[in-house]
């Protein structure tokens, strides 16, 4: 079963185009990257597709089927609980709790806890630290740990490399590849980070001003030409 379909997806900001069309379908233990530069549009997909847009101005229509179920109302409760989890660009960690008390927050289950301090062994080593002094990297890592302690099918990532070292961009990327290898998961980011993201995505999807202008599996792909066409230098 395709784990999320989307078609059409249309967002606006006081009625000023953002998205103009977005289609991509999500099968089981697949990874999709949506690249794109600056103000592309990459944000505005995400949370279009969680209805997760600012109240008064921002816009969202098209439809969306998450795990064979239509979603009339899209809202990022509601789908956290059908299993579809989006770890968002900015604020996506409460600084002043720390990595312990923030993950039994979400799930007093021990045992969970303990299966998503396997995969980023760098959090059990600071459970007492409050998450505002972990690095950007960690903080990443707790934003991830968190969502996965919510057992989603479906995971939305917005720029998981923003403001990050390469060799850990690399290093979450790779995360990604293997959450969706071996937990099966499907996996849909947006990101900046050409290089690391090429690295470990099955399709690609490039949005320049807000429409998908090239997309498919990398191999199909002429990624040079693509870099050179939409993206501007890469800079992972
Ligand atoms: N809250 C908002 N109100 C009005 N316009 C917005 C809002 N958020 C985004 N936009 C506009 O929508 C367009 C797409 O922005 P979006 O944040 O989706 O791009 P992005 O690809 O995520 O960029 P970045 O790489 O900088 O995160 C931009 O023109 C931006 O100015
Ligand atoms: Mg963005």
């Amino acid at each position: 079963m395709t784990a999320l379909t989307v078609r059409n997806l249309q967002v606006s900001y006081s009625g000023v185009p953002a998205v103009a069309r977005y289609d991509v379908e999500l099968q089981p233990g697949s990874l999709t990257v949506i690249l794109g530069r600056n103000g592309a549009g990459k944000t505005s997909t995400l949370r279009g597709i969680v209805g997760f847009l600012p109240g008064e101005t921002g816009r969202a229509t098209g439809e969306i089927e998450l795990l064979g179920q239509v979603v009339k109302r899209p809202s990022p409760l509601a789908l956290s609980r059908q299993g579809l989890c989006l770890i968002s660009e900015r604020n996506k960690v409460f600084t002043g709790v720390t990595v312990a008390d923030q993950l039994e927050l979400i799930s007093p289950n021990a045992r969970a806890q303990r299966r998503v301090l396997d995969i980023f062994p760098r959090l059990a080593e600071r459970l007492d630290i409050r998450a505002g002094l972990l690095s950007g990297g960690e903080r990443q890592m707790l934003a991830t740990a968190l969502a996965l302690l919510r057992e989603p099918k479906v995971l939305l990532v917005d720029e998981l490399s923003l403001g990050l070292a390469p060799a850990i961009v690399h290093e979450l990327m790779q995360r990604l590849r293997t959450l969706a290898d071996e937990q099966g998961l499907a996996i849909l980011a947006a990101d900046q980070a050409v290089t690391a993201s090429l690295k470990v995505a099955d399709v690609v999807q490039v949005m320049d001003d807000g429409e998908v202008v090239a997309s498919g599996p990398i191999a199909d792909l002429d990624v040079e030409t693509v870099l050179a066409t939409y993206l501007g230098q890469e800079t992972v």
